[in-house]
């Protein structure tokens, strides 16, 4: 049997990365997955390729620096099935490669909006669904970078932090009701956002991503969302407050650096 058979999942971010595999990964197990991206063409078209593929999937302009676009996305989940089992809060941008004195105040709160205030809110108007059926699975989309210091990027490894603890504190807060929140924090994964760093800071910028991770290779958008799919199945029953980290060995070992040894 499918692993998320009758259940219904929200993921942000969901045209493109991760999202997009989260998204691909639980609709093939057999959920009706409601994808919010701001790509709304991509996104358009990856429901419709889910729903030529045979699975359940609607499309919802949602930009997750907008609170009105998160109950709108909710909301359409919830009006269309009657319930809400899970919700994925992907969605985040990177600014950083700079030091944090060069960051603009403009840049900070861009980025507080889009990866930290956000998640706030998609907990926020998904609970409610969640306490009135005493049931549901929310995971937040966390970081390596939440776990060890990489130069340049305060604000981004600030907001994952900030994720992890809140994911904990309701992890606390809702197990009563048969909630859980869980985070996963991905190493290197092989996404457009990483392809757009590698264009702008450029160098050996690949090459060093590959060397800090202990298993030798970066990952793979599928390899985050087999976590995802676990977090948010029946198998995953008794796991909350936890961070699940899918980084090839990345924070085990900071600064892998065979050729020096
Ligand atoms: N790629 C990595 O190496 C990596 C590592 C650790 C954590 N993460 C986290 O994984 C998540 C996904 O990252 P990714 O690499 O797939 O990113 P990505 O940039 O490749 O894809 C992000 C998706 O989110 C969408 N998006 C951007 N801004 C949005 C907004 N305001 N509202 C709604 N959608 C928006 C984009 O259109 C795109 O479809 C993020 O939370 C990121 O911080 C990624």
């Amino acid at each position: 049997m499918a692993r998320l058979e009758r259940k219904i999942a929200v993921i942000t971010g969901a045209a493109d990365g991760i999202g997009h595999a989260i998204a691909e990964a639980m609709a093939r197990e057999g959920a009706h997955v409601f994808l919010g991206d701001i790509a709304d063409s991509a996104g358009e078209e990856f429901a419709a390729a889910l729903r030529a593929a045979g699975y359940r999937a609607d499309y919802v302009h949602c930009d997750v620096s907008q609170k009105a676009d998160i109950i709108g996305l909710i909301d359409s989940a919830v009006k269309k099935t009657g319930r809400l089992d899970v919700m994925v809060n992907n969605a985040a941008i990177a600014i950083g490669g700079m030091p944090v004195h060069e960051m603009t105040d403009e840049q900070w709160h861009r980025l507080i909006a889009v990866n930290l205030t956000s998640v706030f809110r998609g907990c926020k108007y998904a609970l409610p669904h969640m306490i009135a059926q005493k049931s549901g699975s929310i995971i937040n989309m966390a970081s390596a970078q939440g776990h060890i210091g990489l130069d340049g990027w305060t604000a981004y490894a600030g907001a994952k932090g900030a994720v992890m603890a809140m994911t904990r504190q309701m992890a606390v807060e809702f197990g009563p009701m048969n909630i859980r929140v869980n985070s996963i924090s991905p190493g290197t994964i092989n996404t457009p956002m990483n392809d757009r760093l590698i264009k702008e800071i450029g160098g050996n910028l690949a090459r060093a991503w590959v060397k800090m991770h202990p298993l030798g290779r970066i990952g793979e958008p599928s390899e985050v969302a087999e976590a995802a799919v676990y977090l948010a199945s029946d198998a995953a029953g008794f796991t909350t407050g936890t961070d699940l980290r899918v980084d090839g060995g990345l924070t085990a070992a900071p600064r892998y650096v065979p050729e020096l040894l």
